[in-house]
Parts: structure tokens; C-alpha cells; sequence
């Protein structure tokens, strides 16, 4: 089995990503060869600072291998180091119909966000489905925000088998449903573009306050809630903490008793030690940075093996060669 996924240097990465994406994909590592690739060319869609992109993509890298990635087992890289990938997403774009690009839920999502498209938006699920086909995936662990991405990529790739011959795996998304969706602070989707994010790394201070600024309703502690469940802090925490933990204050909450202050304050501390382990590794990384370069390159060099072979598959097939 050939698992692979992409997350985007586009900022610092929350607990959103940790659990829909990161968390799987190092599960995955015991099934099957792990690809994972910081999506350099993607983040460009939405940040144009050039220095900050760089400084992403290594804080991307130190993220991942904090929290379990095993660059012996797997291959790490960059996906600008392997730029196959666009000439890929040329090809795969001529048998792109305009409809199908035109019904992408998080290009539609982001025009009516205000956010003015360009092409590279546009065209993004494209190159997505030149990320996962170059590489012979079969299984690609994401958040439910990037199943129709991943459905895309199998109408692509199958259109390209259909005109040129067999070519291509035709791969299948991974879903987790439990975490599909991570709320953020605000109670939608977590998400670094809508400013709710509570960050794996961040800063103690600033997360504490994050946590404790969480909107509420104005019930008093001692009125029984029945509603419980729905509580963000709740959902956040049956995340970080055991479920006898988690479980223990929910009832307290849905008896009455519980203040939200209190609820948030265990929220924060459940957190903190969620991450405790992985703050360590990180921090022991990003003092040897020379390592994580190397790591880099390594993986680059490993994956542009496996990226040359299928791009020549295609090549041939399409009768450019
Ligand atoms: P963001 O929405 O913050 O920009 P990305 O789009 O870069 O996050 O997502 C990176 C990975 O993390 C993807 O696999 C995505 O599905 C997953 N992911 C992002 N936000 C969430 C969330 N709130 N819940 C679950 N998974 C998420
Ligand atoms: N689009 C994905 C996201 O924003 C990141 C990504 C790019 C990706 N290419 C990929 C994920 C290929 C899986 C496979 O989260």
C-alpha cells in the first residue's frame, strides 16, 4: 500500500491538521510506505510573502517529525524539490473539464469568503491530482474538507487512463470520521483562514488566552445543561484528554455545577500535556536544523525516483515521447 498526503505551509499548524492529518498519516506508517510532502507550490494560492513560505516549510517539517513522522520509514520532502509535478499537472489539466473545477466546494467556499481567485486557485485541484497520481498513491488520509479533492483526482486519473491507456493508480481517500472535522474557537471549522485555530505549538501564554476567551453562553455554573455534548471546551477536550476525563466533565456539566471558567482552565491544561512530549522533540530539532535539511533532501531525492518513472509512464503514454 502507498499512502500519501500533502499539508500546506501556510501558516502555523493547529490542532485541526494535528488530528485530521498528521495523527493518521503517522498511523499509517505502520501499514504501508508513507509519502508526505510539505505543499510549497499550493501555499502560493494564498501567501505571497516569500520569506515567510520558506520559514513555513521547515516549521511544517519540524511539526511533523515532532509529532511522530519516522524519516527512516517514510519519505519526507518538499514538493517544490520535485517539479515534475507541474509538467504533471499540465497534462492532467487538458482532461480537466472547467465544469468539475467549477463545483470545487473550497474554491466556491473561498470566492464567497471575498477572497478574489487567480488561476493557481482555480486550477489547484489539478495540481492536487499531480501530487497524489506522480506517486502511485492508493490511499490518501485527509480531512472530510478535502474528499472532493481527492474524488476529483480519481475522475482525472481515470479520464487519462480512459483516452491514453492504464497509466495511473486510482486512489482512494482515507476519512477519519471521528475527527473529520476539528471545530475551531469560534465553533466552525478550524482553520488557519478563519482565524480560530488553536495551534499544536503555540505559545503558552497566548494559547492559555485563546482557551479561556472561548464565547459561552450566560447560564450560571449551577443550571444543568443539556446540551453538554455540543459544548465546544467538551469537544475540544474528548480530543486532548482520556475518555473518562473527558466523559467526567461532561456529566458535571450537564448535572450543573461545572463554571465554564473551570471547564476551560482543565481544556488548557489537558492540551498542554496532550503535546508535552512532541514540544520536547521539537524543540531538540529545531536545534540541529543541518538534520532536518538533510532529512529534506533525502526525501526529495526519494521521492523524484518514484516521481520520474510515472511521469515518463505518462509521458510516453500521451505520445510526447
Ligand atoms: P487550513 O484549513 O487551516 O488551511 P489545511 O487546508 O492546510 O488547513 O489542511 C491541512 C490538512 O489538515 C488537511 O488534510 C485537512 O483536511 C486537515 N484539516 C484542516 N483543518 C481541519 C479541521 N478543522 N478538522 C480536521 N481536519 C482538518
Ligand atoms: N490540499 C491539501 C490541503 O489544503 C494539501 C494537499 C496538497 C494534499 N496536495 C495534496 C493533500 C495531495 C493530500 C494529497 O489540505
Amino acid at each position: 500500500m502507498r499512502i500519501l498526503t500533502g499539508i500546506q505551509p501556510s501558516g502555523q499548524l493547529h490542532i485541526g491538521n494535528y488530528f485530521g492529518a498528521i495523527k493518521p498519516a503517522v498511523e499509517l506508517q505502520a501499514r504501508g510506505d508513507c509519502t508526505y510532502f510539505i505543499a510549497d507550490y499550493h501555499s502560493m494560492t494564498s501567501l505571497t510573502d516569500a520569506a515567510q513560505r520558506r520559514q513555513n516549510s521547515i516549521d511544517v517539517a519540524l511539526d511533523w517529525l515532532a509529532c511522530g513522522l519516522d524519516p527512516k520509514k517514510s519519505v519526507l520532502f518538499r514538493q517544490s524539490d520535485v517539479p515534475e509535478v507541474c509538467e504533471l499537472m499540465w497534462i492532467l489539466g487538458t482532461l480537466t473539464p472547467m465544469g468539475l473545477l467549477e463545483r470545487a466546494h473550497s474554491y466556491k467556499d473561498k470566492t464567497a469568503k471575498g477572497i478574489s481567485p487567480n488561476f493557481g486557485l482555480f486550477a489547484y485541484p489539478v495540481l492536487m491530482a499531480a501530487d497524489i497520481l506522480l506517486y502511485d498513491a492508493n490511499v490518501v488520509p485527509v480531512g472530510r474538507d478535502q474528499k472532493q479533492h481527492v474524488e476529483m483526482t480519481r475522475d482525472i486519473g481515470i479520464k487519462f487512463n480512459s483516452a491514453y491507456g492504464e497509466t495511473f493508480v486510482i486512489p482512494e481517500p482515507e476519512i477519519r470520521d471521528e475527527t473529520a472535522v476539528v471545530p475551531g474557537l469560534d465553533g466552525q471549522k478550524m482553520s488557519k483562514s478563519y482565524g480560530n485555530t488553536l495551534e499544536i505549538f503555540g505559545d503558552e501564554t497566548v494559547v492559555r488566552k485563546k482557551i479561556m476567551s472561548i464565547k459561552m453562553d450566560s447560564r450560571t455554573p449551577a443550571e444543568p445543561k443539556a446540551d453538554a455534548d455540543k459544548n465546544l471546551a467538551i469537544q475540544l477536550l474528548k480530543l486532548v484528554s482520556s475518555t473518562e476525563v473527558a466523559a467526567d466533565y461532561e456529566n458535571r456539566l450537564r448535572a450543573g455545577g461545572l463554571g465554564y471558567g473551570d471547564l476551560k482552565k482543565a481544556l488548557f491544561e489537558h492540551y498542554w500535556n496532550f503535546f508535552a512530549d512532541y514540544r520536547a522533540k521539537r524543540a531538540d530539532l529545531a536545534a540541529n536544523l543541518d538534520h532536518v535539511h538533510a532529512i529534506l533532501k533525502d526525501g526529495a531525492d526519494r521521492a523524484r525516483a518514484t516521481a520520474s518513472q510515472v511521469l515518463g509512464r505518462a509521458r510516453r503514454a500521451s505520445g510526447l515521447e
